[in-house]
């Protein structure tokens, strides 16, 4: 059975962000989905120090909080949803944190995973936080699920989400396609096997020294 993380960055574990992923989590169960909602946004999660711990052991510095229960739980998962509230145009400062530390920490493959964004905001700068999240999944070989609105709800709390329709078919469908791609790659992979990469150029500078 196929199965996805769903990160909540918000610090409120029934706010907006949650319910838009929990309607996302209903339909995932009538797909035969296994989920998993991890709540990151209530932890104190401080950024990443640069200091090359990972590259060397392959695990965060910091064990005092979730980044490497998640990432162990991430590398056998099919899906990752990352769902975060607008904070002044951008996702939250936690979830950003969190998803540095993540993406930065782990070296197994991600490839073939498929990864969702959702943002959640009372008027502006969901597009612009989408953006930012989706980012983590186009630099790590995973394809990104997307709906029939780029994958947002609007509110100052759960109840208005609740009034914003559009938002949650937007969650729903979303949640549909993100099953059949992680069943048909699942699929795929057992048929073709993935792809190979090239790693060897890694340029910094136009002179490529
Ligand atoms: C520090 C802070 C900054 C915010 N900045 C924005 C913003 O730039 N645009 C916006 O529309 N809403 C903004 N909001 C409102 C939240 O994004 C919005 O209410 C969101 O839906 C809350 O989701 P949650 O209940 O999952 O935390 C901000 C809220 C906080 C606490």
């Amino acid at each position: 059975m196929a199965k996805v993380i769903l990160l909540n960055g918000s610090p409120k574990a029934d706010g907006c962000t949650a319910t838009a992923l929990h309607e996302m989590i209903k339909t995932f169960h009538e797909d035969g989905v296994e989920t998993e909602l991890i709540h990151v946004g209530n932890k104190a999660v401080r950024g990443c120090i640069s200091c090359g711990y990972c590259g060397k052991n392959g695990k965060c510095v910091f064990n005092d909080d979730l980044v490497n229960e998640v990432a162990a739980k991430f590398e056998k998962a099919d899906g990752l949803v990352v769902g975060s509230p607008v904070y002044y145009g951008s996702p939250n400062g936690t979830i950003l944190s969190f998803m540095d530390r993540l993406f930065y920490s782990t070296s197994f493959s991600k490839q073939m995973k498929v990864g969702a964004a959702v943002v959640s905001c009372r008027r502006g700068g969901n597009t612009a936080s989408f953006d930012v999240l989706n980012k983590y999944f186009t630099i790590s070989s995973m394809p990104v699920a997307s709906s029939t609105y780029w994958n947002q709800v609007h509110g100052f709390s759960a109840e208005d989400v609740k009034k914003d329709l559009e938002g949650l078919q937007t969650m729903r469908n979303l949640a549909r396609n993100m099953s059949f791609m992680m069943k048909a790659l699942a699929d795929a992979k057992e048929k073709y096997g993935l792809p190979s990469l090239e790693r060897e150029a890694f340029i910094s500078f136009p002179d490529g020294k």
